[in-house]
């Protein structure tokens, strides 16, 4: 089998997670619940995995780091708890359903949304529409740091500027980026970074979260049990307590510690770069094959591990089963909750087949890929 399919979500892992989530099955109380030493040992983990990820992503500490199930949960926490009818808000082309879905359900409710395009050629977000788009009055721009179809990663330290210069609040969705580019929540302006645990970042699947800029209060999706404040009739309003209800996802929690224990020995630069030296070596060789039309910017020097493709007028579903039941090569084809980002490439009928890369792959893997593409 040849796994191609990073960017849906990461296969290979780091050993150290599973071995840690299986640790944690066996030792873990539940967190914020009690003062036995198994309820501890839970507390802890969460503790240190909330620490580590503001460290990696540069945050105002471990108390503003909230755990959800994944980058959908944490986006509609982030659009839905700090936006509202009556407000404006800038979005664009590149952003997944995560982001377009909950953002039209407010605009059905009375919020003005605004979406910037992207150069047809590449997929490359018009960063002159976004400029003018960013206006005073504008309540938030929510943003993806990479499109997960073409791999175009946006800059998003100058839409942070425009951000500050307006008054708007940086929401950014880090799916295809956290783990694997530098995030500096600080540098960059961002208010609220979205993140999924199963993807670059290497952990569980039902990991992710949200940091929230210390001093923005986000209104909670959910209220429930918290483990403090039994008595109130209200949900405890102190991070990251105001945004977590229910019993945490502690065993996915402990192999994600693992999983940034990993990221923080190996380094995320050297990492990085071995995945789109992966992605290169492909790209390079697919680009000279006849017929094979190719999406995004590949003059973009550092861009997400991804190729997406057709070839002629195959149905790229089609395509994708082929790779896998002749070569036991996964892909992802159709349109990959990206729906704007397709009908600005002309693909929403076709699709595409989506090649994403890990540091784990190999160059004999990249190139046996390329020789299947030859080879249709
Ligand atoms: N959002 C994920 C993808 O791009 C699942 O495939």
């Amino acid at each position: 089998m040849i796994y191609l399919d990073n960017a849906a979500t990461s296969y290979y892992k780091p050993e150290a997670v599973a071995q840690a989530v299986a640790d944690a099955i066996r030792t873990m109380g539940n967190g914020s619940r009690g003062t036995h030493p198994a309820a501890l040992q839970s507390s802890r983990i969460v503790f240190e995995t909330r620490e580590l990820l503001s460290e990696l992503f540069h945050g105002d500490g471990l108390e503003q780091v909230a755990f959800t199930a994944n980058s959908t949960e944490s986006l509609n926490i982030a659009i839905k708890g700090v936006i509202g009818p009556g407000d404006r808000v800038v979005t664009t082309v590149l952003e997944h359903n995560s982001v377009l879905r909950p953002l039209y359900e407010l605009e059905r409710a009375g919020t003005e949304l605004v979406i910037v395009g992207c150069r047809e050629e590449t997929g490359s977000l018009d960063y002159d529409a976004l400029k003018q788009a960013i206006i005073p009055g504008t309540k938030a721009v929510v943003i993806t740091h990479a499109s997960n179809l073409t791999g175009n990663v946006t800059d998003i330290r100058q839409v942070g500027t425009w951000c500050r210069e307006a008054g708007a609040l940086l929401i950014v969705d880090a799916s295809q980026t956290a783990g694997v580019f530098p995030i500096n929540m600080k540098e960059d302006g961002i208010d609220i970074l979205c993140f999924t645990g199963h993807k670059g970042l290497m952990g569980p699947q039902g990991t992710g979260g949200l940091c929230v800029r210390s001093g923005l209060t986000v209104r909670p999706l959910l209220t429930g049990g918290s483990g403090i404040m039994t008595y109130s009739k209200s949900h405890p309003q102190v991070m990251p307590t105001a945004l977590e209800a229910g019993t945490l996802n502690g065993h996915g929690i402990a192999g994600l510690r693992a999983s940034l224990l990993y990221i923080k020995e190996k380094g995320i630069d050297g990492l990085r770069r071995r995945e789109q030296a992966l992605m290169r070596r492909f790209y390079a060789q697919v680009k000279e094959i006849p017929g094979i039309r190719i999406y995004g910017d590949f003059s973009q020097e550092d861009r997400a591990a991804i190729v997406a493709l057709n070839i002629g007028d195959e149905d790229s579903g089609q395509v994708s089963d082929y790779l896998a039941e002749e070569y036991g090569i996964y892909t992802r084809s159709g349109g990959h909750c990206a729906p704007l980002m397709h009908q600005a490439l002309g693909t929403v009928d076709q699709g595409a087949v989506r090649f994403s890369f890990s540091h784990f792959n190999t160059e004999e893997e990249a190139d046996r890929a390329a020789q299947a593409l030859r080879e249709y």
